[in-house]
């Protein structure tokens, strides 16, 4: 078959594109964007696995984003890991068998992640892997497990910084199904950069008072959702009121995962972020996280993306964790791990608030273009394979 520029293979499906959890949407969403732009298009299909599924953590995100609405919804919703997993698995079998696709293409860490990872190695299926080959050498982290073995399954994988290579190889991973491209949250982020809402109306609307983070330190960001952090009332404790204590110095906009809620519900830990100085509000979208982000003093967190994107907007991030698997944010971004230590999380607020903090520069190919440098490598990946299988 003689291909030109704007021909697609009848005979080859689409790409399956996997979404299940928070994360995942700001990787697809310059992802589609650029299949849809690159010639050939790239036929899609987007999957939600609905491991995420409620107003905050999902529809607004999908909003701002301009994310499509997912051609398939699985609704596997909230269980174990083990359930989630196998739901996802379950319901995800048919799907491969109907839409016949030419690839499945996976983004990030999460339960969904793996789990179709996994059908897709049974039924001999490629898979594609976007944020590949990151490690944070931690096996009990629940997403380590998942990299780990979706990366040992995946035909083509995607890196965001080259230190993933090294993962990789010594994995048994063989070189040449590995590509770098850079960072497809960061294409997210510059793109939507000039769209992000004004922190005080964030605050405004979501019935916070504006005037907190008028304070002439500035206001710092914080985010807490890993279950070492928040499953145990004493860590959590601990957290808490070593918030309590910064905000003295510096006010806090802490946006809540459900799960940190629930916990902080049932420890009867409320009262520590009764003060006026710290607003506490549901999970943000997007556009107003982006902004709190873009104007903070620094940020308190122990999510994965966050110390991308604050490297990406040079503004301090201390991690609330002993490890990361994205070291380029240490080496050469903002990022500090502070661990769980109040005393590590104190003098780290006061290295910042003194001026000391780091300022950090842009790491390689955090630019903007990595999705269409997949779109690229992916077209003509595809069309090869496809070439030799009718050839
Ligand atoms: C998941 C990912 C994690 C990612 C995080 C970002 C895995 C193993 N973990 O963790 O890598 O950093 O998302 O948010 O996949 N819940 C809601 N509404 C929702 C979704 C969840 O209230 O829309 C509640 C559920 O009741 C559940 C809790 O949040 O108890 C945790 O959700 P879950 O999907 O299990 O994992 P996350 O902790 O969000």
């Amino acid at each position: 078959m003689i291909l030109t520029d704007e021909h697609w293979p009848s005979d080859l499906g689409p790409v399956v594109c996997v979404v299940g959890a928070r994360p995942n949407f700001m990787k697809m969403a310059p992802i589609l964007r650029a299949f849809g732009a690159h010639r050939p298009a790239l036929p899609t299909l987007l999957l939600h696995t609905g491991q995420h599924y409620d107003k905050d953590m999902n529809d607004r995100l999908f909003a701002d984003l301009r994310l499509p609405r997912p051609d398939i919804n699985l609704e596997v919703g909230s269980a174990t890991h083990a359930v989630q997993t196998a739901e996802v698995m379950k319901r995800f079998e048919p799907v491969l068998d109907s839409q016949r696709p030419s690839c499945v293409l996976v983004v990030g860490d999460v339960n969904s992640t793996l789990a179709c990872a996994l059908v897709c190695a049974k039924k001999d299926v490629p898979v594609v892997h976007v944020e590949a080959g990151l490690r944070s050498h931690d096996r009990a982290m629940p997403e380590e497990i998942n990299r780990v073995l979706t990366d040992q399954i995946a035909d083509r994988l995607y890196t965001t910084e080259r230190s993933a290579l090294a993962n990789l190889t010594r994995e048994g991973v063989a070189e040449e199904r590995v590509c770098f491209v850079g960072n497809v949250m960061i294409d997210s982020l510059l793109a939507n950069r000039e769209f992000a809402q004004a922190p005080a109306k964030t605050l405004q609307i979501a019935g916070g008072d504006p005037a907190v983070i008028d304070d002439p330190c500035g206001y710092g960001v914080v985010t807490l959702h890993r279950p070492s952090n928040v499953d145990r009332s004493d860590t959590l404790q601990a957290l808490l009121a070593v918030l309590r204590e910064v905000s003295d110095g510096l006010p806090l906009v802490f946006a809540m995962h459900p799960r940190t809620r629930a916990n902080i519900e049932r420890f009867g830990l409320g009262e520590l972020l009764r003060s006026p100085r710290i607003v506490v509000l549901p999970p943000q979208g997007y556009l107003e996280m982006l902004g709190l982000l873009a104007s903070a003093k620094l940020v308190l967190s122990d999510s994965g993306g966050l110390q991308e994107e604050s490297t990406a907007l040079g503004v301090p991030c201390l991690t609330i964790r002993e490890n990361t698997e994205r070291p380029i944010t240490i080496e050469q971004g903002t990022n500090t791990l502070v661990g769980a230590d109040p005393q590590a999380i104190r003098r780290g607020v006061d290295e910042i608030l003194s001026g000391a903090g780091k300022s950090g520069r842009i790491p390689e190919f955090w630019d903007g273009r990595a999705a269409e440098r997949i779109a690229a490598d992916l077209s003509a990946w595809l069309l090869a394979r496809h070439a030799q299988r009718v050839g």
